[in-house]
């Protein structure tokens, strides 16, 4: 709720000029490193979806992985990663989407997930999208059932959403 929304805003920084001149790259470590809103803000996810709505959570690569080990931590769910290509040592499928400029490649393990298994995925920020599109489409190649996607950040301007759109997009902050 605006709560939890508000004390999300409270640990973003805005920092210019990263990666590349022009961006103001929201840093969210502020917020994992403070102890009690990393709870709450953990909380809010579960609540958000209820703590029998999934059966496995998904973290994508790197900063997602946090927001899904302490979901399933949490939760008594297991965590499957969503990994950049090369990383991963078994049979795994592939998804490339655009970056701002070039390509990126995600991958899964085909073996991931039990058929039908609810599938929650997470990560820290919901940006132009194709970071959230490769993945969801991952996890449906590799059996899995989408039960849910959560940010703990929106950033509403590049319309991460229309893209991910019929797909439910739950966003702790969106700015
Ligand atoms: C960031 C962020 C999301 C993604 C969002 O990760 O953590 O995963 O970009 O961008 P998009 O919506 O435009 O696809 P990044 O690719 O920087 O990887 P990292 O977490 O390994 O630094
Ligand atoms: N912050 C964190 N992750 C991101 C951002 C940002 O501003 N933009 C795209 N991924």
């Amino acid at each position: 709720g605006p709560a939890t929304a508000q004390l999300v805003a409270s640990r973003v920084l805005d920092v210019p000029d990263f990666p590349k001149p022009g961006v103001v790259f929201k840093d969210l470590m502020p917020l994992f490193a403070d102890g009690a809103v990393f709870r709450e803000v953990i909380d809010g996810i579960v609540e958000h979806h209820g703590r029998e709505s999934f059966d496995v959570v998904v973290g994508i690569e790197a900063r997602g992985f946090v927001v899904a080990a302490a979901i399933a931590y949490a939760t008594g769910v297991g965590v499957v990663p969503v990994r950049k290509a090369g990383k991963l040592p078994r049979a795994a499928y592939a998804a490339s989407y655009a970056l701002e400029y070039g390509e990126a490649t995600l991958e899964v393990h085909q073996d991931a997930f039990t058929a039908g298994h609810r599938v929650l995925v997470v990560d820290d920020v919901l940006a132009t999208g194709g970071t959230a599109q490769a993945t969801l489409d991952l996890v449906e190649r590799a059996g899995g059932t989408v039960a849910g996607f959560s940010v703990l950040l929106e950033l509403s301007f590049l319309n991460g959403r229309e893209r991910l759109d019929p797909r439910p997009v739950h966003a702790l902050l969106t700015v």
